[in-house]
């Protein structure tokens, strides 16, 4: 479970601060599939961030399971991070000295016990899942956006994080990529039972989501009800 805890965030400008996030609170459960919706501006990319640890609230608390991620050190966020969460970039960001099998292991050689010949492995087996092994040897410059995608989100799934957070991940393709990556991340969300966070101006994306939380100005202002809340039986009464 993901749990935001009256989060604040504020960069230095004049004449005063901005204020990005403002107090805010929201859980995702695990399992579940939130889409985050508004405006350019409205702090989505900011509060996507601190979610996964990139960066730090001014105040308030973010808990990822039974960790604060707001109480631990520089560190501990690293290897957390490498341990249970995915992050997927709207510019991909491979690493372009990297070939795409290289790229697609660098998780894994950040933290790993794996010898070099098992991360090879995986990391080949992780490119099969997104069909693009027969683009091992290529450097990201040599590969179209849709490709670099599949590569960054191979890369994200390899340390088989419980949750995944995607800024805008189809934002840059077009509409036959983007239904490939969004295939991709929805099939681990259903087979994996992976959480799934994904900032996006796309209704074709919201529409498939759990949820959509909406934010506006730095705050959300409509938490949507989950499909799994409106599917839910009613509570039986237990009986003692
Ligand atoms: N590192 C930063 N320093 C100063 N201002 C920032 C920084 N990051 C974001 N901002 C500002 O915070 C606001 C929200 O940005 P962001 O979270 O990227 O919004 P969104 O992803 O919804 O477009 C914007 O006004 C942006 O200019
Ligand atoms: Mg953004």
């Amino acid at each position: 479970m993901l749990e935001f805890l009256n989060v604040s965030k504020s960069f230095p400008s004049e004449p005063e601060p901005i204020e990005v996030l403002k107090k805010i609170s929201f859980r995702v459960k695990s399992g579940e599939f939130v889409a985050i919706m508004g405006p350019s501006g409205s702090g989505k990319s900011t509060l996507l961030g601190i979610a996964a640890g990139l960066d730090q609230p001014d105040v308030g608390n973010v808990v990822l399971d039974d960790v604060d991620l707001t109480k631990e050190t520089e560190t501990n966020l690293a290897s957390l991070r490498a341990e249970r969460i995915g992050f997927i970039f709207q510019n991909f960001q491979l690493l372009p000295g990297m070939n795409a099998l290289e790229n697609v292991g660098l998780p894994l050689y950040l933290k790993t016990r794996l010898s070099e010949k098992e991360i090879l492995e995986k990391s080949m087996t992780l490119l099969k899942s997104v069909s693009m092994e027969h683009r091992a040897s290529s450097f990201p410059k040599q590969l179209s956006g849709g490709e670099e995608q599949r590569i960054a989100i191979a890369r994200a799934f390899i340390n088989e994080p419980k949750i995944i957070f995607a800024d805008e991940p189809t934002a840059n393709l077009d509409s036959k990529n983007s239904k490939v990556v969004l295939d991709l991340l929805l099939d681990r969300n259903k087979k994996q039972n992976t959480t799934l966070v994904i900032v996006t101006h796309d209704p074709a994306v919201a529409k498939l989501a759990d949820r959509v939380l909406e934010m506006r100005d730095g705050e959300i202002i409509s938490p949507s009800q989950t499909k799994s809340v409106k599917k839910a039986k009613p509570a039986k009464k237990k009986k003692k």
